[in-house]
């Protein structure tokens, strides 16, 4: 029999991972915060639309409104989003039950949990909730609750017939913000009802490199007759050109947008918070998915906003990943989901729960997670770490959107770690108001002063320098800003030269200069090769987990 032509998929088929048709983002994995999310979110601005197009399409040319809770549909499509609605509210009645026994819950402990024992409040909990709650107080008596994610996950709450991929073409980087929009279907875009989980994600995306036949690949994703032509049009019988993975002696790192780094020495790859850009025609250079090593030995979460866990890469590359890296959470708070329980039910194998201070040892690598202070709005989450990697004599620490809100922690970690090459930092020092995140987790309003004052903010010039000065950094790169054009699909900014994140960015990198530190603030693309040092110190700390 004749060899049938085999295909790879097209390097700019681009993948929208989907929950309740909505983009997926971390919220919309752990059931509970996908319950309040459904009710708090999705359908306030579906009504919302239903009831007002037009101020929604007005609304979404306001550079000033971007980012805000408005439909991207120039007001059509009204039927559409209202069935989304309907069907949402139909599936989902078991998440709805829930979100409401999560407010009625916290309405009875306010109401009746006064100091005295909680034993007898067991029997109030909401039955959606019962057996799924531990209730506590604080050791000022204030009650609050523990939720059991394992048992969450693996209860009617959790279910993952709801996620799908929207596969369509991409061929330039102005794609609208996707946040506020449920995807409906189109005649360009085959949707693939496949939860995140299911193998036939990793052969799908295996075949950007591995080549199948027709009829493999048409088994594989089970589609009808009638998606074949739009799926032949994913498809090529040009092979990609290989990657040639670093074997110099020292270490190279490559940066791949916002706080996306690829680190490889030593035949040891780290892939850092990663967001990837497809490969097409463009105005600014970039690494892409054709960047990546075939393996991929970590991938290292530095904390949980969805900038930073991207499923739309992550799903993409699972299929490479020997490891992944996560913060430790704060077990069971609402606002704090596990992050291993999140990956693990995304089909990740091998998640790696890393606590404060924890190391991991491979090799001559050495990497360490390092309490990570700010940027979410003063609650209690968990889920964040710096990541110090020492590799021979080199250290670099990679501290995403820490806002050095306490400077005596730094000085506590100099002792314990020493000094630090090269610093990556976010400056993003305005950052969203609490409730742009959190606002459906939270069960009271809250008083518009105080979300105002309770921002996602990272470090200003002076928090920045003072990190610097610390650790006597000899580089510092700020990143994580969100500024590369093919990222405004989940970036809601827009900076001018004004912005205060460009002008204390600024700042630093200018103060940083006049010191004589190599001083940067990285967009688009970045390479860097450092030699291995013949004098190579052992580091002054070594935890391991
Ligand atoms: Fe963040
Ligand atoms: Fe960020």
């Amino acid at each position: 029999m004749p060899k049938q032509e085999q295909y790879y998929l097209r390097q700019n088929v681009q993948v929208e991972p989907l929950v309740d048709q909505w983009y997926a983002w971390p919220h919309l994995i752990p059931p509970a915060t996908t319950a309040r999310n459904i009710v708090h979110r999705h359908f306030k601005i579906m009504d919302s639309y239903i009831n007002s197009p037009q101020i929604h399409a007005s609304a979404v040319k306001n550079p000033k409104m971007l980012g805000g809770p408005f439909i991207d549909y120039g007001g059509k499509r009204v039927d559409d989003i209202r069935e989304l609605r309907e069907c949402t509210k139909r599936k989902r009645a078991a998440l709805l039950e829930l979100s409401e026994a999560i407010d009625s819950l916290d309405a009875m402990l306010r109401s009746s949990a006064k100091g005295y024992s909680l034993h007898s409040l067991y029997q109030n909990v909401p039955p959606a909730l019962r057996g799924y709650v531990e209730l506590v107080y604080d050791l000022n008596n204030h009650p609050s609750f523990r939720l059991i994610e394992p048992l969450l996950y693996r209860s009617r709450y959790y279910d993952p017939s709801q996620q799908s991929l929207m596969l369509s073409m991409i061929s330039c980087d102005d794609r609208p913000f996707v946040l506020s929009t449920p995807r409906l279907g189109s005649d360009d875009a085959l949707h693939l009802p496949l939860a995140f989980d299911d193998p036939a994600v990793d052969e799908l995306f295996r075949l950007k490199s591995v080549p199948r036949s027709w009829d493999e690949i048409k088994d594989m994703l089970r589609i009808s007759d009638s998606q074949d032509e739009l799926l032949r049009s994913f498809l090529t019988p040009e092979p990609p050109p290989a990657y040639l993975p670093y074997s110099g002696p020292g270490l190279r790192w490559r940066y791949f947008g916002h706080a996306c780094i690829l680190l490889e020495s030593q035949g040891i790859s780290m892939l850092f918070d990663p967001v990837l850009s497809y490969t097409y025609e463009n105005g600014v250079s970039r690494y892409t998915y054709l960047d990546l090593p075939d393996s991929i030995d970590y991938v290292l979460i530095t904390h949980d906003h969805q900038d930073h866990i991207l499923f739309e890469t992550l799903l993409q590359i699972r299929h490479k990943v020997k490891n992944v890296v996560v913060p430790r959470n704060n077990g069971g708070r609402l606002q704090d989901p596990s992050l291993k329980l999140l990956f693990q039910n995304c089909g990740f194998k091998n998640v790696i729960e890393i606590d404060e201070l924890q190391e991991i040892h491979d090799g001559n690598v050495h990497i360490t997670g390092l309490p990570f202070f700010g940027e979410h709005a003063d609650l209690d989450i968990m889920t964040k770490l710096a990541w110090l990697v020492r590799i021979g004599s080199h250290s670099l620490l990679f501290a995403a959107d820490s806002c050095n809100i306490e400077p005596q922690l730094y000085e506590h970690l100099h002792r314990e770690i020493g000094n630090v090459d090269a610093l990556f930092l976010g400056m993003e020092c305005d950052g969203a108001p609490l409730s742009w995140l959190y606002g459906p987790l939270l069960t009271q309003k809250l008083d518009r002063a105080m979300d105002e004052s309770r921002r996602l903010s990272g470090s200003n010039f002076d928090q920045g320098m003072h990190i610097v000065h610390t650790f006597h950094c000899r580089e510092a790169y700020v990143y994580a800003m969100g500024q590369e054009p093919w990222l405004n699909y989940i970036m809601s900014i827009k900076y001018t030269e004004q912005s205060r994140p460009i002008v204390e960015s600024d700042r630093l990198i200018e103060a940083c200069r006049q010191r004589g530190i190599i001083a940067e603030r990285l967009f688009g693309e970045k390479e860097i090769l450092l030699e291995p040092n013949p004098a190579c110190s052992e580091p002054a700390m070594v935890i391991s987990s």
